[in-house]
């Protein structure tokens, strides 16, 4: 059963080897995707760009209900453009849009048309706000991007969610670039609507090594019984 009142859990990937692996388990709620991720597969060597990014979203779109799909343009136009059409191919997909002005009114757009959006590289509370306030559905602050650069990310997210709990904004706040069980667990206590995780980061949450260890004291134990 799924507790959708919890923190959803997002893969930050472009494998959908990956995908496949974590939706297996029973708790992945989304999938997050770049251009950095997907040419990190290499998924887009091919003739056309776009059928073999289509091909990827839309296997990933069996597995979760929300894949978002970033736009490349940075000019409103483009971006309504590329938008419209990756929303046409699945119900799942959901248009990721960067933090610029063209993007505000990209966000703004979206909203009236029904499209869903995430607005991506979001580094400050104003930032947040301005994204809330034009439409987007979900809002990525980089927690990562900011410790790299001296500054606390978690912070960030603290203070959006203070901001986000005086209003009634439609708009959820995912924490995207994470590094560390530390900021999971953070975004948690913080109250964070979604934390996007890379596969990696995401291996390592199931394991403890005293599980390990008690898992071989109680078979060892068992043994000891049937002889
Ligand atoms: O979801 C955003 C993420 O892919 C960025 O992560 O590690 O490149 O800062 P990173």
């Amino acid at each position: 059963m799924r507790y959708y009142f919890a923190m959803k859990l997002f893969l930050d990937t472009a494998n959908t080897d990956y995908v496949a692996e974590i939706a297996a388990w029973g708790v992945l709620d989304g999938v997050t995707t770049n251009p950095s991720l997907v040419a990190k597969e290499g998924t887009l060597r091919g003739v056309s760009r776009q059928a073999d990014f289509k091909k990827v979203v839309l296997e990933m779109c069996k597995h979760v209900p929300c894949v978002s799909a970033q736009v490349t343009s940075t000019d409103f136009a483009g971006m309504k453009k590329e938008g419209e059409e990756y929303a046409s191919w699945h119900k799942h997909i959901v248009v990721k849009v960067p933090m610029t002005t063209e993007g505000l009114k990209a966000l703004s757009y979206f909203r009236s048309k029904g499209i869903k959006t995430n607005t991506t590289l979001v580094f400050s509370v104003p930032q947040a706000i301005l994204a809330a306030k034009a439409g987007a559905n979900i809002i990525s602050p980089f927690v990562g991007r900011l410790d790299d650069a001296g500054e606390d990310g978690m912070k960030l997210i603290k203070e959006i969610m203070e901001a986000w709990s005086h209003y009634g904004f439609d708009c959820e706040v995912l924490v995207a670039s994470t590094r560390h069980p530390g900021h999971i667990v953070d975004a948690a206590r913080y109250g964070a609507h979604i934390c996007t995780i890379p596969y990696d980061l995401f291996k390592k949450l199931p394991v403890h090594p005293l599980t390990d260890a008690g898992i071989k004291r109680f078979l060892d134990d068992w043994e000891k019984v049937k002889k």
